[in-house]
């Protein structure tokens, strides 16, 4: 049997919309990719979205917008994919790393406090997995000391806490629609926010800092536009959004089906000692089925079970202990020793809608075999 990592589940529907867009005169941010905006802002409940070219811009540009730059210092994450620091990074600002809890992986909010210096201007946390950090726990840290929230959202669309939904706390809640996210057109991001001013300023810098994009300048009479700050190339274009539109109608029923797929894995490991599942508070927005197995065997189990035909990745290996970052900041791995512990024991198995039950079913025996010889 062959089982991939991940399986898109674009519909002729989804590649109908694209040829329409290739039939059109217009392939840039245009038309559609308004549309793709307004509809998952009303999916994600927030009343800003503005469309780009992947989460690290929708990252870069909302740190940007929110003034974050050379000499200040954003507290986040180990345990995320590197994306999350270099968008720091990229700003001039120094990502500060605060260690993870136990159980769910994800910033531990009682260790942030004796991270704060004079220089910390925001925290980035990460809804690892789907799941969602403790957003009220954070915004009590963010307004004690004045602190900006910026959310990666990457896994987490879908996602509630508390009865809180991301972006609900925060200034911004970045999305990622790369090729194996919930929401994909292969590679594309957003920003989503409550704060019209946030959102035109991203706006601007999506774009060069053009003060008109592509549609107003080619579609209407011709009018001289201006460059009003130093900005990027980071649009989404209209191929990609026609991707998308049609998809987000479809973003519960895929839930949906993940949740039973989750449950089948958690029927299937419930009785394996040598298997931890990281703990979910909320609902997650069940974007990855991830596993915690012994560290020194970690690396063996995941080569068996790929033998078998299974698909396999590893989210993450705590980005602090990864060479660049290493000698950049000189990490080394037991300065955040949950994360490089959990890094060292996590595999990632295939979790898709159009995965069938006996592939889950060859999945877990797969998994039990591995773990057993
Ligand atoms: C947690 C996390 N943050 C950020 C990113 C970056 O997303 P993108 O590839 O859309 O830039 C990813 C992508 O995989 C991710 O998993």
């Amino acid at each position: 049997m062959k089982i991939e990592f991940y399986r898109h589940g674009l519909e002729e529907v989804d590649i109908l919309n694209v040829s329409k867009v290739l039939r059109s005169t217009f392939l840039t941010t245009g038309p559609v990719t308004t549309e793709f905006e307004n509809r998952f802002a009303n999916y994600v409940g927030l009343n800003q979205v503005i469309g780009l070219n992947s989460c690290t811009a929708a990252l870069h540009l909302s740190l940007l917008a929110l003034g974050i730059g050379p000499g200040d210092e954003v507290i986040t994450t180990p345990m995320t994919f590197i994306a999350t620091a270099t968008a720091i990074m990229h700003t001039g600002a120094t990502p500060v790393f605060v260690d993870v809890e136990e159980d769910t992986a994800m910033l531990d909010t009682c260790k942030i406090e004796e991270a704060i210096t004079p220089h910390t201007k925001a925290i980035l946390p990460v809804h690892l997995y789907g799941a969602m950090v403790d957003m009220k726990a954070l915004r009590r840290i963010a307004d004690r000391h004045s602190l900006k929230i910026i959310e990666d959202c990457a896994h987490c669309i879908e996602g509630e806490r508390d009865g809180i939904r991301p972006g609900q706390l925060s200034d911004a809640a970045c999305y990622s629609f790369y090729a194996t996210k919930n929401l994909t057109c292969g590679e594309g991001g957003a920003v989503a926010t409550q704060n019209p001013e946030l959102a035109e300023k991203i706006k601007l810098l999506r774009l060069h800092g053009m003060s008109k994009d592509a549609a107003t300048r080619y579609t209407d009479l011709y009018r001289h536009w201006d460059m009003l700050l130093e900005g990027w190339k980071y649009n989404m274009h209209d191929i990609s959004a026609a991707l998308l539109v049609d998809q987000i109608k479809r973003l519960d029923g895929y839930w949906q089906k993940r949740d039973k797929l989750w449950k089948l894995y958690n029927k299937g490991f419930r009785d394996i000692e040598e298997i931890r599942i990281p703990k979910v508070k909320g609902k997650s927005a069940k974007h990855m089925y991830t596993i915690w197995v012994n560290t020194e065997k970690r690396d063996e189990i995941l080569y068996q079970i790929q033998e078998k035909g299974i698909g396999i990745a590893v989210n993450y290996r705590a980005i602090h202990t990864l060479t660049f970052l290493r000698k950049q900041f000189g990490f080394k791995p037991e300065d955040f020793p949950v994360a490089n512990h959990i890094g060292e024991s996590t595999i990632s198995l295939p979790l898709y809608p159009g995965l069938k039950n006996n592939e889950i079913n060859y999945i877990i025996d797969a998994v039990k075999k591995s773990i057993q010889t």
